[in-house]
């Protein structure tokens, strides 16, 4: 394999200040695949999750060394632009977050923040975007709607939609629907797989039937370490690690 990974993560090492939470991780992650990371509670996943758009950088205290390459780029540069990495890399949340404004809105918002302003030229990235997320259909007679009035479901496609709405190519996803019913999950995974054809996308799961339907790779982390990745159809049938077998099958976490 010669091509670039989209995102390469080398020596990385996170400290919360004396907890040492990430552990000398590497990882390569390719070009329009699914990676889904599992592990135990405080393994750190979402803090894994959070260094790929440099989220950790809001929180007091944290020394992060090693590398994270962004399309060849060191993100942890000091002359890293973090404005424009995090519109291309975003994060959904493990609650549905919408702000408590109208569902046109909350699609535009990133737009706007950008500089577009004109209602013609917004109109079409809304439509655009909330077909993306599979959710125009069920929306598009209430546009002008409050989007707190949505299903748990439809609330976190709305977040999806709002961020494909500044066009990022990264996906970061912490337990996109750990709070939502079964019907909703199913078309948060059908949405997901449907987006690998263009975007890169890493997802948290517990949920290990999850994790095996709709993710190409899978890394295991287990104490701020990251035990192993592999194809997802290789780990779940024959892994590598004790460790990771014993995770699977349910002994323990
Ligand atoms: N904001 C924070 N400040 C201090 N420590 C944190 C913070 N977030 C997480 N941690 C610690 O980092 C470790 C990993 O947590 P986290 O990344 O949330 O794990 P996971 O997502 O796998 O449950 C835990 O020991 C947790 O207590
Ligand atoms: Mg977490």
């Amino acid at each position: 394999m010669t091509t670039q990974p989209k995102i390469h993560v080398s020596d990385l090492n996170l400290y919360y200040g004396d907890n040492h939470a990430l552990n000398n991780i590497h990882l390569d992650i390719p070009e329009k695949s699914i990676c889904a990371l599992i592990g135990p509670s405080g393994c750190g996943k979402s803090t894994f999750l959070r260094t790929l758009n440099r989220m950790n950088d809001l929180i007091h205290g944290v020394k992060i060394t090693g590398k994270v390459l962004v399309d060849g780029q060191q993100i942890y540069n000091q002359d890293m632009d973090v404005a424009s990495l995090r519109k291309r890399v975003g994060m959904v949340f493990q609650r549905p977050n919408p702000f408590p404004m109208s569902i046109f809105d909350n699609v535009a918002y990133g737009p706007r923040i950008h500089g577009i302003r004109k209602k013609s030229e917004l109109v079409p990235i809304v439509e655009r975007s909330l077909r993306q997320a599979a959710l125009w259909d069920e929306v598009k007679d209430r546009l002008n709607k409050s989007a707190l009035g949505l299903s748990g479901g439809q609330q976190q496609r709305l977040c999806i939609a709002r961020l494909l709405a500044v066009e990022p190519d990264v996906l970061l996803m912490d337990e996109p629907t750990s709070a939502l019913d079964p019907i909703s999950t199913l078309k948060v995974e059908e949405l997901t797989q449907q987006l690998k054809e263009r975007y890169t996308i890493i997802t948290v799961t517990h949920n290990m039937q999850q994790a095996a339907r709709i993710s190409d790779y899978t890394s295991f982390f287990l104490n701020g370490q990251l035990v192993e990745t592999d194809q997802t159809d290789r780990m779940f049938t024959a892994p590598s690690d004790k460790r990771t077998e014993d995770y699977i099958t349910g002994r323990f976490g």
